[in-house]
Parts: structure tokens; sequence; C-alpha cells
């Protein structure tokens, strides 16, 4: 079963992986101003894989690029590993929902970019990307371009190109949603698999209920915008060793608990939009 935890303090004596404090974000435009993200604390231990889930609109991509230092928040501060974050860093991987490789540039060149920009030679930064593209099951495709290939080996592509630094964090903004559901769950068991390899820390963002549940050791549901947390779990099916934990009734369970969380922000996040 999924059971409540409080993630808003570190669990251990340590500094966490990441420490989200009093954090707020508003975006100002001519028309006024939309508060993306309400001041919030979060707590993220090392080898933590977080899902976060939330109504569309309710701050989640906001979130995300706030941590990975694409973003600057309106109040409060981001840690990593003790550390304020100031800007984006080789210590976290960022992957897209699509469509970020660089479509001139190879596969291979397009997952070297990272080791090159951090000062390896052409040839040792290569070597990094053949490896992690086998590790994907891409190295037959090496020498190809973005567009010669599908929805579900470009994700591939953007997750050697996020590991290629070999970063301690794993950013990652709904990165199968675009995808079928046959790519998913195979895309699915190979992030699972590559988190129990490397011992990463994940933060990932998804609107599917099922996936959070396959993969996360902990789960946010976020409220409708102005976002923060509503509530949060640890969760014990990705560390499951039965193959159809999907179909116990504890899954069913755990779903449907999220579920009705999730409907009641989705149905406030609705009548936002409504109004004029
Ligand atoms: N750069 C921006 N400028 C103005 N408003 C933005 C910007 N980015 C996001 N927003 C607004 O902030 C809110 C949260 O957006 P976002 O973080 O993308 O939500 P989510 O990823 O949960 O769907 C939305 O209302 C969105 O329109
Ligand atoms: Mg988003």
């Amino acid at each position: 079963m999924i059971e409540p935890i409080d993630l808003r303090q570190p669990r251990h004596g340590t500094p966490p992986k990441l420490q989200v404090e009093q954090l707020s974000k508003s975006f100002g435009s001519s028309s006024g101003s939309v508060q993306a993200l309400a001041p919030f604390d979060l707590s993220v231990e090392a080898g933590d894989f977080l899902c976060v889930v939330g109504p569309s609109g309710c701050g989640k991509t906001t979130l995300l690029n706030i941590v990975a230092g694409f973003e600057s928040p309106t109040s409060g501060s981001v840690y990593v590993d003790g550390k304020p974050v100031t800007g984006p860093g080789a210590d976290r991987g960022v992957v897209f929902q699509q469509g970020a490789l660089f479509n001139w540039m190879t596969i291979l060149d397009n997952v070297a970019f990272g080791p090159r920009s951090t000062g390896f030679s052409q040839s040792v930064a290569r070597q990094k990307a053949m490896e992690l593209l086998e590790l994907v099951g891409l190295s037959a495709f090496a020498k190809k371009y973005p567009y010669q290939l599908s929805g579900g080996m470009q994700q591939r592509v953007g997750i050697a190109r996020a590991l290629a630094n070999n970063p301690q964090m794993l950013l990652m903004d709904e990165p199968f949603a675009a995808l079928d559901q046959q790519t998913r769950e195979l895309l699915q068991e190979e992030i699972r698999s590559i988190w129990q390899r490397t011992n990463k820390t994940i933060l990932w963002i998804t609107h599917s209920i099922e996936e959070a549940l396959l993969l996360a050791t902990h789960i946010i549901v976020m409220t409708a915008r102005p976002g923060r947390t509503k509530a949060s779990f640890v969760s014990p099916f990705a560390r499951s060793s039965d193959p159809h934990v999907a179909s116990s009734m504890e899954f069913a369970a755990a779903k449907r608990t999220i579920f009705q969380l999730l409907r009641g922000e989705a149905k406030q996040a609705q009548q936002m939009e409504e109004v004029p």
C-alpha cells in the first residue's frame, strides 16, 4: 500500500539531495500576473525516485525548470547537496517531453555534446556517447540524425544525452507522454533498470498515475494552480519483483487514492480556466 509521508523536511540527518524551501513562482505579463507555484517545501533524498502528479497548468514544468536552473524562483530557494542552485549544471540531467535534440547533429554527437562541453576530447566524448547509446539500445543508429528515428528512439537518445555527464540527478518532464503505450512500457522498464543500477535521484513529472505507481518510491500530488504539495506518499511497487504487481489489489487501491485526490484538483483547475 502507499502510505502518507511528510516530504517537506529532510528524512536523514544530512542535507538531502534536493531541498526546495518556500519556493514560489509568479509570471508577470501586460494583462496581469499568474502565480504558478505557491510557497512550498520539498525534500528529496539521494536515490529517491520522486514522481510528481498534478492537474494541467499547476506548475509542474515550472518546478522542474527552477530545479534545473532554467528559471529563477520568485521567492524561496532550491538546494542540491546543500548548495543553492543558481543556474543549470552538469550535476542535473534534463529530459523534456519531446523535441529537444539538435537536428543538425548525428545521434552520437547529440549524446557526446555534454561531455564535449565539459572539456572531454572529441574521441573520449564519442566513446562515452557510444557506451550510453548501447545502454539505451541504439548503438546501431549512432550515425543517424534525429529525424530518421521514431519518437520512442528519440526519447531514448534524450535519456542517453541526459546521462552523458553522469549527473547524480535526472529531471524528467513527462518524458514518455507523447509515446504509444507499448513503447512507453518498454522505456519505463529501461528507466527502472537504469535507476536500479545507478541509484540516481530522479524527479519525474507525469500525468499517468499508473506510471507514477510503477516507477516511484515517492509520489507527490500537487494542488491546482498555484501549485504546492497536496499529499505525499511512499510507494512500494517500484521495488517489487512481482511482474504482475500492476494487477494487484493493492495497486488498484493506490490508483484510486491518487485518482480521487487528483480529480478534485483537476476540477478546480478547470473552473479556473473558465474564469474570464
Ligand atoms: N513563461 C511563462 N510566462 C507566463 N506564464 C507562464 C510561463 N510558464 C508557465 N506559465 C503559466 O504558469 C502556470 C503553470 O505552468 P506549467 O508549469 O507549465 O504547468 P504544468 O507543467 O503543471 O502543466 C500556467 O498557468 C502557465 O500558463
Ligand atoms: Mg508541464
